[in-house]
């Protein structure tokens, strides 16, 4: 008789391999979560490799998310920016971001370290360590580093968050000039291609998943570096590695148990 607490496995999920997984995560003191942009894809978030819409068909985000081209066309690149934070503004977390902050909450050594510029795991309940490429929400000056604040709410179209006309009314926005330096252009503080990921979250990340018993990778291509790495941290110290995405990635080959289905139905069967 299958037990109430059971949950069902999702299509697509080795009932073998989830099985498994469950009695890791029941056992784990020091579990690290290592999330990517298909965390936040059944929110409503696109991932990178997901064809853009509207005016961004025209751009892919290696076009935009460069400091070249924010220096090549600051306005284009900031309304890119101010557009995606209001468009997260408009969505809510889903169950795979609940079910990580559950976990958490049942297993306070629990560490989560996204490459996700979002807030979702925090509006879901969660601790997040390290945010390695930054935050949609968070400024700072292009020229001297000076931190900024820009309240993204307060701009484009009200009524539309997110939306093309929001688009049309950022478009119309240049970012403004730094208040410290009077010189350089407000920036979003996220880690552009070429650029380095933040020591202190770096290094706290690492450490992690070097005294880590679980790592849980969920929803990354493992394309991009050295993001795409951490996961053989958590190898290399002995502890078991799961990945959590519908596709076969990068890290597939390498991991120890493969849960074939999308975050949000995953996880709560994991956790739960
Ligand atoms: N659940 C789990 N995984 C999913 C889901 C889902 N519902 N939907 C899609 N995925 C998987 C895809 O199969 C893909 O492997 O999420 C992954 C998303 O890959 P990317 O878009 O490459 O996202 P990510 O790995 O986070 O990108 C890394 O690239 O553009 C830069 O800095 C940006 O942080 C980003 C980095």
């Amino acid at each position: 008789m299958i037990s109430p607490a059971t949950p069902r496995t999702p299509a697509g999920v080795d009932p073998k391999a989830l099985a498994a997984v469950r009695d890791l995560v029941a056992r784990a003191e020091r579990p690290v979560v290592l999330t990517g942009a298909g965390m936040s894809a059944e929110s409503g978030v696109p991932t990178f490799r997901d064809a853009q819409t509207g005016l961004w068909e025209r751009y892919s985000p290696e076009q935009l998310a460069t400091e070249e081209a924010f220096l090549a066309d600051p306005a284009l690149v900031w309304s890119w920016y101010l557009w995606r934070a209001r468009m997260v503004r408009g969505v809510e977390p889903n169950a795979g971001h609940r079910a990580v902050a559950a976990w958490q909450e049942r297993v306070p050594g629990l560490t989560v370290a996204t490459q996700n510029v979002d807030d979702l795991h925090e509006r879901a309940g969660a601790e997040v360590l390290a945010h390695l490429h930054g935050s949609l929400f968070a400024f700072r000056c292009a020229a001297c580093d000076a931190p900024a604040e820009v309240d993204v709410t307060a701009l484009g179209d009200d009524d539309a968050p997110g939306s093309e006309a929001d688009l049309e009314a950022l478009l119309r926005e240049e970012p403004p000039v730094c208040a410290a330096c009077g010189t350089g252009r407000i920036r979003p503080d996220i880690v552009w291609f070429g650029e380095l990921l933040p020591a202190a979250e770096w290094d706290a990340t690492y450490a992690a998943l070097d005294a880590c018993d679980l790592c849980v990778v969920v929803g990354t291509s493992g394309l991009v570096q050295p993001a795409a790495s951490l996961p053989f941290v958590a190898l290399g110290a002995g502890a078991p590695v799961v990945e959590v995405n519908p596709d076969v990635t990068e890290l597939s080959s390498a991991v120890t148990h493969r849960l074939a289905g999308p975050a949000g139905l995953v996880l709560p069967a994991v956790v739960g």
